[in-house]
């Protein structure tokens, strides 16, 4: 049932490095981000089913596939989340958005919720939730029992990196939800950041550090 799939892709742990350097400026952590939300888009949309339609080129009918089954919702995880949407937007623009709004509280590390906006037919639909850090997965419970809570049923969960404990802990409370993210890193320090991981990825992206 538990899925965790590591992007290897060049590309994606290229990228990964320079997000992690320290000297990577504001406008540059952006940037990447969200050009490995694109290449992430690509990997997690990888199985989609299709469907064999007939069409029209300028020559000739032919039988041409074509994306079949659910519509797909992304879900960012505010505040960091948002840096990888607009590259899976690129990849599929149909898609509609859920904006879930989760902060940690700093003392006990809970995720608590300020904010959640659903297209009303988010049940029907393939819901990808987007936490680029997977620390303690707090965020990433709270926010898929929050859609499971509004009936969805067929979720995953993409992210940039992720703690050793924050893959056991999310498949502990969703083995169903499956996890794409380009590199698990060693551990949580005790303050719930990833090590080495890239630090605050919602600092680092909107220069509020
Ligand atoms: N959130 C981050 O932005 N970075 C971490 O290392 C952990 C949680």
């Amino acid at each position: 049932m538990r899925q965790l799939h590591v992007v290897k892709h060049p590309l994606v742990q290229h990228k990964l490095t320079l997000m992690r350097q320290e000297v990577r400026s504001t406008q540059g952590f952006r940037r990447l981000l969200n050009e490995v939300g694109m290449l992430l888009a690509y990997e997690v949309t990888r199985d989609l089913p299709l469907e064999q339609v007939e069409i029209e080129t300028p020559l000739a009918p032919m039988k041409a596939p074509r994306l079949a089954g659910k519509k797909l919702v992304f879900a960012p995880i505010l505040r960091a989340g948002v840096g990888f949407l607009d590259g899976m937007l690129d990849l599929v623009p149909s898609a509609r958005v859920a904006h879930i709004g989760l902060y940690r509280d700093p003392q006990t590390l809970q995720a608590v919720e300020y904010y959640f906006k659903a297209p009303p037919d988010v049940a029907e639909r393939l819901v990808i939730v987007l936490d680029p850090m997977l620390a303690t997965a707090n965020s990433a419970v709270a926010a898929v029992d929050r859609l499971k809570e509004r009936g969805c049923r067929e979720l995953r969960l993409v992210c940039l990196l992720a703690a050793p404990e924050g893959v056991e802990r999310f498949h502990g409370t969703h083995p169903d939800v499956p996890i794409w993210t380009a590199a698990v890193d060693e551990r949580l320090n005790e303050h719930g950041y990833i090590v080495p991981g890239l630090g605050d990825a919602g600092d680092r992206m909107f220069g509020t550090r």
